[in-house]
C-alpha cells in the first residue's frame, strides 16, 4: 500500500463535508483527512461528527494559517465561500511548506485575483493546483465528452447547456445572496457550464452576449438592510475562436423540470445530447437521421459514492489523487487556467447584462489586469 496522503479541508461547510465524506469512500486508496479549518464552530462540529463516524481523527483549526503552519497535511481542499478563496489561495501558495491543491469553483470571483493566484503558482512547481470544475466527470457529460472527443460528430458548431433548477440554497451567513461575496450568479454556478463548453467546442471564448436579471428568487429576503442582488435567471450567448457557439439558459425557478442540465453539442456531421439526472446520452448523425438515434446510459463503475453530485465529486478526488501520486508524470485534469477563463466568461456575461452590449473576453482579461496593476 502506498503511503496514505493527508488531507485538510478549509471550510466545512456543505461542500466541505462532501468532500470529508467523498475522500473517507476513497480510504482504501490510503487517504485520511487529518485536519480541518472552518471559523463557524456549528459547521466544525458537523465535521467533527462526521470524522468521528469515519474513526478518523480531527484536529479542529479556526482558521486556515493555523492549519498550514501546523504541517499536519499533504493536501488541501479549499472549500471555503468564493470571496475567501483568493487570500486562502496566496497563503497556500506562499507557505514554505508545499501543500497540493483542490480548490472549489469559482477559482476566485474576480479576473484580477485569478490572474494573481495563476502568477504565485508558477513558481511552486512543487505543488498541484485543481480547480473543483466537476461537471466534466458526471458520467453522462464525460460520456458525451469522450463521443465529441472520438470526432464522429465532426468539428463542433454549437454547444447549448440549459439549466432549470431550483434556487440558491440558504449558506452559512447567506455568503451566497450578494454578487460581491460570489463573483455574480454566471461566474459562481455557470463557471461550471463555460468549462463545459470550452471543452466542448475545443477552442477559447472570443466574446459574450447576455440578458439576465434577478425576476422570481429572493426579493422578499433582506441581511443587514440589504436586498439581495444575484440574477436567478439569464440567456448567454458566446463566441469561441473556431467559429462554434454556445449558448447558456440559465433558469433558477424551475423545479418542475426533469432534468437539471441538459446539454446539446451538434457537429458538422452528428448530435449528441447529454441529461443530467436521468443519466442518459443521445447520439445520431445526419445520414443516419431520428430513427437511427441511440440512447445511451452513462454508467461509471468506479464511483463508490454518488453523493450531491452524481459521483463527479468522487471521480475529482480520484484523478486528483492520481495526479498526485504520479506527480511529475501528470498535470491536473483541470488546471489554473481552466478556472481563470471559466471565471472571465462568467465576468464577461456580468459585465455585459450590465451594459447591455456584446463583451470581449480580451476586454475582461485586459480591464482586470490595469484594475490589478493600480
Ligand atoms: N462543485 C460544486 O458543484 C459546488 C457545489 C456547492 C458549493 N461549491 C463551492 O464550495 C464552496 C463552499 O460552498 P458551500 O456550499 O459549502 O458553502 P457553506 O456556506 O455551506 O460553507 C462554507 C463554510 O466555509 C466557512 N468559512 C467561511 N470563511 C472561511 C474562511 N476564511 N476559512 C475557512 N472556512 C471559512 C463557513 O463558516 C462555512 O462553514 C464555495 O466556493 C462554493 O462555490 C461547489
Amino acid at each position: 500500500m502506498a503511503e496514505t496522503v493527508k488531507y485538510g479541508i478549509i471550510g466545512v461547510g456543505m461542500m466541505g463535508r462532501e468532500h470529508l465524506i467523498n475522500l473517507h469512500h476513497l480510504r482504501s486508496q490510503g487517504v485520511a483527512v487529518v485536519c480541518i479549518a472552518d471559523p463557524h464552530v456549528p459547521s466544525q462540529q458537523l465535521a467533527l461528527e462526521l470524522a468521528q463516524s469515519f474513526d478518523w481523527p480531527l484536529k479542529v483549526f479556526s482558521g486556515h494559517q493555523e492549519l498550514l503552519d501546523s504541517g499536519l497535511c499533504d493536501v488541501v481542499v479549499v472549500s471555503s465561500p468564493n470571496m475567501t478563496h483568493y487570500q486562502i489561495l496566496m497563503d497556500i501558495l506562499n507557505h514554505p511548506k508545499p501543500h497540493h491543491v483542490l480548490v472549489e469553483k469559482p477559482l476566485c470571483t474576480t479576473v484580477a485575483h485569478c490572474r494573481e493566484v495563476v502568477n504565485a503558482a508558477r513558481k511552486r512547481p512543487d505543488m498541484l493546483v485543481q480547480v473543483g470544475l466537476e461537471y466534466r466527470y458526471m458520467p453522462p457529460v464525460a460520456k458525451l465528452i469522450e463521443i465529441v472527443k472520438g470526432g464522429t460528430l465532426g468539428h463542433i458548431k454549437m454547444v447549448a447547456i440549459r439549466e432549470h433548477r431550483f434556487p440558491f440554497l440558504v449558506k452559512v451567513n447567506n455568503w451566497n445572496r450578494f454578487n460581491a461575496n460570489t463573483g455574480g450568479t454566471l461566474v459562481e454556478k455557470c463557471c461550471h457550464f463555460f468549462d463545459l463548453m470550452r471543452l466542448f467546442a475545443g477552442a477559447n471564448p472570443v466574446r459574450v452576449m447576455a440578458s439576465g436579471a434577478m425576476d422570481v428568487n429572493h426579493k422578499d429576503e433582506i441581511y443587514d438592510g440589504k436586498v439581495p442582488d444575484i440574477i436567478d435567471n439569464a440567456y448567454v450567448i458566446i463566441e469561441f475562436d473556431n467559429g462554434a457557439r454556445g449558448m447558456l439558459d440559465l433558469c433558477m425557478f424551475a423545479e418542475g423540470s426533469k432534468n437539471e442540465q441538459e446539454i446539446s453539442v451538434v457537429g458538422q456531421s452528428g448530435k449528441g445530447e447529454a441529461f443530467v439526472p436521468e443519466s442518459i446520452v443521445h447520439v445520431g448523425s445526419r445520414v443516419d437521421g431520428r430513427d437511427g438515434v441511440q440512447t445511451l446510459k452513462a454508467e461509471d463503475q468506479r464511483i463508490k459514492y454518488e453523493g450531491l453530485h452524481h459521483g463527479s465529486s468522487y471521480l475529482e478526488h480520484l484523478n486528483f489523487l492520481s495526479a498526485i501520486r504520479e506527480k511529475d508524470a501528470k498535470a491536473p485534469a483541470v488546471d489554473l487556467q481552466d478556472g481563470l477563463i471559466s471565471v472571465a466568461m462568467g465576468v464577461a456575461a456580468q459585465v455585459s447584462i450590465e451594459k447591455g452590449r456584446f463583451v470581449t473576453i480580451e476586454e475582461v482579461l485586459d480591464q482586470h489586469d490595469s484594475e490589478a496593476s493600480s
